[in-house]
């Protein structure tokens, strides 16, 4: 067969498998996996690793925040970014905004992203004014390829538990994943105002304000809730050992739970909000940077598989007063933009640390990376896998190559992470068969990316939580779910 292009001499890793083989593509897809292949254009990828692109599954793009501070990247500068840290797709939030329609969310963004991307794309559909008419008009949601949605038990934003049940009511029906943001808002509101009304303001006090075991009790409650409508439940940026722990035992027991840690709860602790001046307002984000002893435990958490994802939470908003600062420099830690930059970072950072110090195999990161966001966001197995058939979205890694990284290609002006030596780099990513970037430079046009229509949530291996109380069998006939 005559190919487009080919991928010469790489070492292919999957989810489950690593060989040696070049990969055939045509028309934006994988065609051939086998020896010897000749294509109009050919990629030397001798010595190198060459995996399915990234997914990044949790970032915040052309978000109004729930404080309603714009990111600083939109769909071009977040994508390219996303791109250089290895991604060939990510998936931010499309934010309802109190008394808007979820048509209307969608044509915004739709709007935001399309002659943008670099990369494909799609929205996690946040839900914050559940009533009657936004619950009758999920379902047409799926139709546009949207299956999953993102709450908030925090924030403005937040919903009540009622809200929640309904949500994950008709999301399980269409075979949608609900991600939630898990903390108790009022011991949040309870410890910030105890702080702040006895003169605790600077940007350390963030970290106090935020105690774990808030964190704790919301997702022990967002998991019961999700065993109640047994519904499938991804708790989004997992901070703590016990929120971790309560995830590995719903898992255990077979229910639809999945957890998501990220980059900032492995590699940076609460001590960073210390930093002189205003510079820890650099490191708030919330769910709030943790200790060293946290770091551990959530290691032990990737390694043994509580974690489905490993994602950036990229929320990226400037040093300045157009973000961070958008209530001046002189306001307390509770009005200071939530979020960090590190799209690009995510992957470097979790092949350095992990698979190059023996935390996690290849193969695991690469299921951490791409393989089980595409399962759970219904993009599998058109993307997250090398398999035949497949989008040619794919990341070659030099394993090699070491790195001090300073600046990123998004639109902050700092990059958390700093200063860093990381081992191994993706040094070029294809999306469907494009060029997106190659050696340092980036290939691809805004709009070049396009929007993927999603299927359903895969909960392959788990069995559920049929309660006595939601069984038609042991509840004297009561049908209460589709
Ligand atoms: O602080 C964070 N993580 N900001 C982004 C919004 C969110 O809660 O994920
Ligand atoms: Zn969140
Ligand atoms: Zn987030």
């Amino acid at each position: 067969m005559k190919h487009d292009l080919v991928i010469n001499g790489g070492t292919l890793a999957s989810s489950s498998e690593t060989f040696k083989a070049d990969i055939g593509i045509k028309n934006g897809r994988i065609v051939t996996l086998g020896e010897d292949l000749k294509g109009e254009d050919v990629i030397d990828a001798s010595g190198k690793l060459v995996l399915p692109g990234g997914i990044e599954t949790h970032c915040h793009i052309a978000q109004e925040s729930a404080m309603s501070i714009m990111t600083a990247d939109d769909y071009e500068t977040g994508s390219i970014s996303a791109a250089f840290g290895g991604n060939s797709c990510f998936v931010p939030f499309a934010a309802q905004r109190k008394g808007q329609s979820l048509r209307d969310t969608l044509n915004v963004y739709d709007a935001r992203a399309k002659t943008k991307s670099v990369i494909d794309y799609s929205y996690h559909l946040i839900l914050t004014d559940v009533n009657k008419k936004v619950l009758n008009d999920l379902p047409e949601v799926f139709d546009f390829g949207i299956t999953s949605f993102k709450v908030f038990m925090t924030y403005a934003t937040r919903i009540n538990d009622s809200q929640f049940l309904d949500i994950l009511t008709i999301a399980r029906e269409h075979g949608g994943l609900t991600m939630v943001h898990a903390e108790n808002h009022d011991m949040l509101t309870w410890m910030a105002n105890r702080l702040t009304d006895s003169g605790y303001l600077d940007p350390k006090y963030h970290a106090p304000s935020r105690p774990a075991l808030a964190e704790e009790e919301a997702i022990n409650r967002a998991i019961s809730l999700a065993k109640l409508a047994n519904a499938p439940l991804m708790i989004v940026h997992v901070s703590t050992p016990g929120g971790a722990e309560s995830v590995r035992k719903a898992r255990f027991q077979g229910a639809y739970v999945f957890g998501e840690t990220c980059p900032q709860y492995l590699f940076l602790t609460r001590e960073d909000l210390n930093r002189p001046g205003l510079e820890g307002a650099k490191y708030i984000c919330s769910p709030p940077l943790r200790d060293s002893v946290t770091q551990e435990v959530l290691w032990k958490h990737i390694s043994n598989g509580t974690f489905s994802v490993v994602s950036s939470d990229h929320a990226p908003y400037r040093f300045d007063e157009t973000g961070k600062f958008s209530s001046g420099t002189n306001s307390d830690f509770r009005k200071i933009a939530n979020g960090m930059p590190g799209i690009e970072m995510r992957l470097p950072l979790m092949f350095s640390e992990g698979v190059k110090k023996g935390r996690i195999s290849l193969n695991h990161f690469v299921a951490l990376s791409s393989t089980n966001a595409a399962r759970l966001y219904g993009m599998f197995p058109k993307k997250g896998t090398l398999a035949i058939g497949a989008n040619a979205d794919i990341a070659i890694w030099d394993p090699d190559e070491t790195r001090h990284v300073s600046e990123m290609h998004d639109a902050t002006d700092y990059n958390p992470f700093e200063g860093r030596e990381i081992n191994g780099w993706p040094v070029t990513v294809l999306s469907k068969g494009r060029k997106v970037v190659d050696q340092g430079k980036l290939i691809a046009k805004p709009g070049d990316g396009k929007f993927v229509k999603r299927g359903r949530c895969d909960l392959t291996g788990l069995s559920g939580s049929r309660l006595i109380e939601t069984d038609p069998d042991t509840n004297f006939g009561a049908e209460l779910f589709k």
